[in-house]
C-alpha cells in the first residue's frame, strides 16, 4: 500500500519563488509530499496570486489585525492542525516564529536562509555579503528556534563568486536554493529519488 503523502505548510512574506518551487515539486510527484495551505502575512505579496494559480489553500493576515503575535499565530497553529500538517517549510517568511508556533511544531519547522549560517543570518543576506567581500555564497537549512536564523544546521550549498552584481548572484542562489529545499524535504521524508 501506498505510504499517505506528507502534508507540508510554505510560509512567506514576498515573491515565492522557493514555496513555487516546492509546490510545483510536490505537484509532479518528484516529492512525494503535499503543499495543503501557504501561510503569508503580506496580503499584496505575489505568493498570494501564485498559491491561488497552483491552487494551493492559502491564510493570508496582517499582524497588525491582531492583539499579539501569540493571537495569530493561535490560528496558523489552529488551521494547520486541521489540515493535519506536518512540516513547516519557512521559504522567505520574515517573521521571527513565537512561542505558539514553537509549542505546536519544534523540531518540525525548517527554513531556508540565502547565506552560509552562522554568517549573515537576518535581512539583506546577500548584499551584507557582498559589502564584506565574500568569495563564497551559499545558502543553509535549518531547523527553526525562537532566534533569528537560528536553529540547528541540516543543509547547507556552497557557491564561489567574485563578481560585483547583486542580480548576477541572486540568480544563481535562488536556483540553488530551490533545489536545496527539494533536496531537504526529500531527505527528511526518507526519500532518496
Ligand atoms: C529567499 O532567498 C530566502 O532564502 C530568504 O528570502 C528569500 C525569499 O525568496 N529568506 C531569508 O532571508 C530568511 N531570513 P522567495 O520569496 O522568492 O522564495
Amino acid at each position: 500500500m501506498n505510504k499517505p503523502k506528507l502534508k507540508i505548510a510554505v510560509f512567506a512574506s514576498g515573491y515565492g519563488s522557493n514555496f513555487e518551487a516546492i509546490a510545483k515539486a510536490c505537484q509532479s510527484g518528484e516529492i512525494k509530499a503535499q503543499v495543503v495551505l501557504m501561510v503569508c502575512d503580506k496580503p499584496t505579496a505575489r505568493v498570494n496570486s501564485l498559491a491561488d494559480e497552483l491552487g494551493v489553500e492559502r491564510m493570508t493576515f496582517s499582524a497588525k489585525d491582531y492583539a499579539s503575535k501569540a493571537e495569530y499565530e493561535a490560528e496558523i497553529v489552529e488551521r494547520c492542525k486541521a489540515l493535519g500538517v506536518e512540516l513547516i517549510c519557512l521559504a522567505g517568511y520574515m517573521r521571527l516564529v513565537g512561542e505558539t508556533l514553537m509549542e505546536a511544531y519544534e523540531g518540525r519547522m525548517i527554513n531556508i536562509h540565502p547565506s552560509l549560517l552562522p554568517s549573515f543570518a537576518g535581512k539583506d543576506a546577500v548584499e551584507r555579503a557582498m559589502e564584506w567581500g565574500v568569495k563564497v555564497y551559499g545558502a543553509t537549512i535549518h531547523y527553526v528556534d525562537s532566534t533569528l536564523d537560528g536553529g540547528k544546521i541540516i543543509a547547507q550549498q556552497a557557491i564561489p563568486y567574485e563578481g560585483d552584481s547583486i542580480d548576477e548572484l541572486m540568480a544563481v542562489i535562488h536556483p540553488l536554493e530551490h533545489q536545496l529545499y527539494i533536496d531537504t524535504i526529500k531527505k527528511l521524508t526518507k526519500q532518496t529519488k
